[in-house]
């Protein structure tokens, strides 16, 4: 696997990802997206939306709104206990998380003693409105979630649902991490794609389950993971265990405050195993503590056995960024062709940021260029397509490999006379010549 340096530099050289605030020294733990980033993004998004909403008929959509009421975030807990334990360098007073530095006594950075640890609360404080005291006060959300057990009922009844059934979001959330890392790891601003499923109290056993077996095929399908590479950690308030490879390579851990019980999913990264998504089984947790704090019942009612109660919750959760990360380190190989190095990534079909490059093989032919731009505009409205002219053909192939473009359509000097033009596959490199007017079918084609 290539090491994690090798591929912060691709992603900063061909557009995928650059440091926030950049040119005024960057923000700690704030990454900007650039043209392919974006495209990247967006195709993970997707994936996990078709997966998870479209193809299914007891999943919905909901967009909530970044900032919440206040109550919220007393209500669910995370106002007394989003804390991480965090200890202070008494030398250089660089802050660390307890719990990575693995029991050490002394500041990792030049050896000084480290203060007792404390707990700081990761949420981010903002004010809504003129005043700036503490009434105003709201804070940023750290996990999506929220806004979905707020809108429970109006969801449920709106779109008239019966449990098992559950709401689906994508959104920003923001943690105000001690320690940020590792690229786009462990951000500040990160995207979640988290889905509440509501299901029957005593059933939630069985559906925590499907839920990390459905999970953990959509990894594997969707990123082609290899053999070896994602494992499931179970975590129980008694033990933490392994199943799947590396079992002994394991840090302890317990649920997260609102869980009983959680499966968390973990890739194997060149930094070691860490979680990509955690699937937790919240029990009425959430829906109860809403219930106390707002007032308003929020029990669920079964019209067909006429039972009136409050559901529980299994939630799948996972982060964007590293779904990012684990797309580029699966994708990234180094080949040998004709003794030169080939850097290609390649990515399933449905993650390409680019589908198809345009090249005109001669640039100085106005004939040919007229050519390959109308046949890259004819292309634009079905598959993401760039038209490039500033290279060599070879420096323009090289560059499409290295950001996993699936396919190199080039226009040539007989491409004027036969109407024909030749289709290069990225991870095969074969070459196919195919009349210009069925281009557009045939990648379609393929790409189905
Ligand atoms: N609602 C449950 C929840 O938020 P979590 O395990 O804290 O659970 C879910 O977060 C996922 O969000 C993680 O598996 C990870 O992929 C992503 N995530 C969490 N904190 C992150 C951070 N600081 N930077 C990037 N991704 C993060």
């Amino acid at each position: 696997m290539v090491d994690l340096e090798t591929l912060v530099s691709l992603c900063k050289r061909r557009g995928f990802v650059f440091s926030g605030s950049e040119i005024y020294g960057g923000l700690g733990g704030f990454w900007d997206y650039g043209p392919l980033g974006v495209e990247l993004k967006n195709n993970i998004k997707r994936a996990w939306w078709l997966a998870m909403v479209q193809a299914r008929d007891d999943v919905v959509g909901l967009d909530a709104a970044v900032l919440m009421n206040a109550s919220v975030w007393r209500a669910s807990g995370h106002a007394e206990t989003f804390n991480d334990l965090m200890v202070e360098c008494l030398e250089n007073h660089h802050r660390f998380r307890a719990d990575m530095l693995d029991g050490a006594s002394a500041c990792p950075e030049c050896g000084s003693s480290l203060s007792a640890p404390r707990p700081f609360n990761t949420m981010f404080k903002t004010h809504v409105g003129a005043l700036e005291d503490e009434s105003a006060r709201v804070w940023l959300r750290p996990e999506t979630a929220q806004g979905i057990f707020v809108n429970f009922q109006n969801v449920q009844q709106a779109m008239r649902k019966k449990i098992p059934f559950g709401i689906a979001q994508i959104g920003k959330a923001f943690r105000n991490e001690v320690q940020t890392g590792n690229f786009i790891f462990r951000d500040r601003e990160f995207e979640q794609m988290e889905m509440e499923f509501f299901v029957k109290p005593g059933t939630e056993d069985g559906w925590h389950d499907y839920w990390r077996d459905q999970r953990l095929a959509w990894w594997q399908s969707t990123f082609q993971i290899g053999a070896g590479r994602i494992r499931i950690k179970q975590i129980r308030r008694e033990a933490t265990t392994i199943i799947g490879p590396d079992p002994d390579d394991v840090r302890p851990e317990k649920p997260p405050h609102y869980s009983k019980g959680n499966y968390d999913l973990e890739y194997k990264f060149p930094m070691g195993w860490n979680e990509i998504e955690g699937i937790a089984s919240r029990t009425d947790y959430d829906l109860s503590s809403h219930q106390r704090v707002s007032g308003k019942e929020l029990a669920y009612f079964d019209e067909e056995t006429q039972e009136k109660y409050l559901p529980y919750v299994v939630e799948p959760a996972m982060g964007v960024e590293r779904a990012v990360l684990v797309a580029l380190f699966e994708a990234y190989q180094e080949e040998k062709v004709r003794n030169e190095k080939r850097v290609v990534l390649k990515f399933p079909p449905a993650l390409a940021p680019l589908k198809a490059a345009v090249l005109p093989l001669l640039r100085n032919r106005p004939e040919l260029v007229a050519m390959a731009k109308g046949l890259a505009q004819t292309l634009r409205p079905h598959l993401m397509t760039v038209y490039d002219d500033t290279a060599g053909i070879g420096r323009l192939y090289r560059r499409q490999d290295e950001i996993g473009t699936l396919w190199c359509v080039t226009v040539d000097v007989q491409s004027l006379d036969d109407r024909q033009v030749t289709i290069r596959e990225r991870d095969t490199m074969e070459q196919v010549r195919v009349p210009l007017a069925e281009v557009k079918d045939r990648l379609l084609e393929r790409l189905r």
